[in-house]
């Protein structure tokens, strides 16, 4: 666990639709969360883990979920739970809301004892599952479903009456994940955010360029970050 040390306001304020002032103050809120990084960082030291894949961007997570105070909030990608679990603490802070996550976990290779790992970043430990580092007190308000995107995500399109917050950070090909964002459509509404990872340095998608402009919205990309978000008009 890394803690996020530049945040940025600007990108909050953007996407939230607010004053600077409510931006700043949400993302001051977010890196005030102590108690919740230090139980996500006791949980991957116990795991023998340094360099567990994370969103690079969870403090501005919890601000936009603070400033949205959203019903519904779609999750893709979740791995050992950063984001799910800012995500959630906001939602809990809010006394209200459920983020619906969606993960395929990848399970760790087995190997003869002695020989180092060879498993990628984000498989999960033996005995445990997706969002295994999410604190019990905060899983109340998480509907979190195992699969692939591909199978899911179109349930939700008939299950939500809406989404409020859109997160997508798991490996995608345009073709796909255009698919993906195109059945959701009828789910955002004017002021909803979607917010998409591409992996550090990453270029925007044509799929989020395509969805933000059926929704008559630019992404604004999150300083430093391949992180790209809409707000809908
Ligand atoms: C970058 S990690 C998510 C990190 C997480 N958001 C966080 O901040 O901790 C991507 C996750 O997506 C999962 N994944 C990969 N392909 C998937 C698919 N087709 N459907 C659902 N999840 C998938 C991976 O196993 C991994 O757990």
């Amino acid at each position: 666990m890394q803690v996020e040390t530049n945040p940025d306001v600007s990108w909050v304020v953007e996407l939230g639709a607010v004053e600077e002032r409510l931006g700043r103050a949400a993302v001051v809120e977010a890196s005030g969360e102590r108690r919740l990084f230090q139980h996500l960082a006791r949980q991957h030291r116990a795991e023998g883990r340094t360099n567990y894949i994370e969103i690079d961007a969870p403090l501005e997570l919890y601000a936009l979920a603070r400033l949205l105070t959203p019903l519904h909030v779609v999750e893709v990608g979740v791995s050992s739970g950063v984001s799910s679990a800012y995500l959630l603490q906001a939602l809990d802070r809010n006394g209200k809301g459920t983020l619906h996550s969606i993960d395929l976990p990848k399970l760790p290779s087995p190997r003869p004892a002695g020989t180092q790992s060879t498993d990628a970043s984000w498989s999960i430990p033996a005995g445990r599952q997706s969002g295994w580092a999410v604190p019990f007190a905060l899983r109340k308000r998480w509907d979190l479903r195992l699969g692939n995107k591909r199978d899911l995500l179109p349930l939700f399109g008939k299950e939500l009456p809406r989404i409020d917050l859109f997160v997508y950070d798991v490996p995608h090909d345009d073709a796909e994940s255009w698919k993906e964002f195109r059945g959701l459509s009828p789910l955002l509404h004017p002021g909803g955010v979607a917010i998409a990872d591409h992996g550090p340095g990453g270029g925007l998608c044509l799929a989020l360029r395509k969805w933000a402009r059926q929704h008559h919205a630019a992404p604004a990309r999150r300083a430093g970050l391949g992180l790209y978000g809409f707000r809908c008009r």
